[in-house]
């Protein structure tokens, strides 16, 4: 019997400010995005593995449970990476990954479980430069999950200002004003049913999408507003571009054939009194959605304490049971020695 060796490794969520959607070639995105890494939503992924003759996936548990269509994916996923991961060729592989936020919770448990799974490979094979290509194989499961290797701010995409970036792998974006350096995000959990568009058919949208070629060009714009707002620690140009780039995420959706309305009218509700509460005590409190009903609120952990209890008293009666979860930004993907 071969010596069965193991590798641990916890890796977080993230939450975009310029969102991606939509995708081109092999996996890369139509447009290049940036997120905050978050801290306290993580996956830990921990594989045992021994040399075999052949990769196999032996089992896959998600806590502490055999999840067969998790399984179905993972294996599908790890196939396809065997031809640039020789080292797993000769790999059978047991998985077992737990999350410490509840699923379908509108936080994107497929980037941190990717990024989890993505990380322990990249060890397994003992790569030269880890992060980049763990984030590289983090990519090829779900796109977003190549942000979440590193952090607080990290970057995917091509764009013509920041000379290393790729579409292969994301990179650190560390160029941020103080105003930057705690940054809370609370998700409102307005709804956490089953999305009933998965991220997946939303990106194939885009191919025929009739504001394609403009909504590319917002994004790059939009890029660069945020990178300038976020060096220059302006958080009023912040706040603005990035709920523009949440609204405009959800007008794609409803405006591609067919269409997808993914807001809730709880979501409609907790917007109104975010903007009214900002116009009404100047507090920087600001807002992003992904492709979903919850909703994330971004702002600096140095006005926690009258925005959260604004939270409290509004905007948490709005959500499912009244809960939310509060997060913050984090350094990335780590291996934990166990
Ligand atoms: C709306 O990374 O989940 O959250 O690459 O198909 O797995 P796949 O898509 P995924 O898409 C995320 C879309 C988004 C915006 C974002 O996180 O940038």
């Amino acid at each position: 019997m071969p010596k069965t060796k193991h590798i641990t490794v916890e890796a977080p969520s993230n939450i975009a400010f310029v969102k991606y959607w939509g995708k081109k070639g092999h996996q890369h995105p139509i447009n290049p995005s940036i997120s905050m890494t978050l801290k306290n939503c993580v996956t830990s992924c921990r594989i045992d593995y021994h040399e075999s003759d052949n990769f196999s996936l032996n089992s896959y548990q998600f806590e502490n449970k055999e999840n067969p269509d998790f399984k179905d994916r993972i294996e599908k996923y790890l196939t396809s990476i065997l031809d640039i991961c020789p080292t797993l060729k000769t790999r059978a592989l047991s998985i077992k990954t737990k999350n410490t936020f509840p699923h379908s919770a509108g936080i994107a448990s497929s980037a941190s479980a990717f990024a989890s799974i993505a990380m322990a490979i990249a060890e397994i094979e003992n790569a030269n430069n880890k992060t980049q290509r763990a984030s590289q194989l983090a990519r090829l499961g779900s796109g977003s999950a190549a942000r979440s290797i590193e952090g607080p701010y990290t970057l995917w995409g091509l764009t013509h200002n920041i000379h290393n970036s790729s579409d292969e792998h994301a990179i650190t974006y560390n160029d941020t004003h103080k105003n930057f350096n705690t940054v809370n995000d609370t998700i409102l959990l307005i709804d956490t049913a089953q999305k009933s568009v998965s991220s997946s058919a939303g990106h194939a949208l885009m191919h025929a999408h009739p504001f394609k070629e403009s909504r590319i060009q917002q994004a790059n714009d939009n890029l660069n507003t945020i990178l300038k707002a976020m060096n220059e620690g302006d958080w009023e140009k912040f706040g603005a571009t990035i709920e523009n780039e949440a609204l405009t995420l959800h007008a794609m959706m409803m405006t591609s054939n067919p269409p997808a309305i993914l807001l809730a009218p709880q979501t409609l509700d907790a917007l109104d009194k975010i903007r009214q509460f900002r116009q009404d005590t100047k507090q920087p409190l600001y807002f992003t959605i992904d492709a979903g009903p919850n909703i994330h609120l971004i702002y600096p952990q140095t006005h926690a304490a009258k925005i959260d209890s604004f939270i409290k008293t509004d905007l948490a009666p709005l959500c499912k049971n009244g809960q939310t979860i509060t997060d913050e930004n984090g350094t990335g993907a780590k291996v934990i020695n166990d």
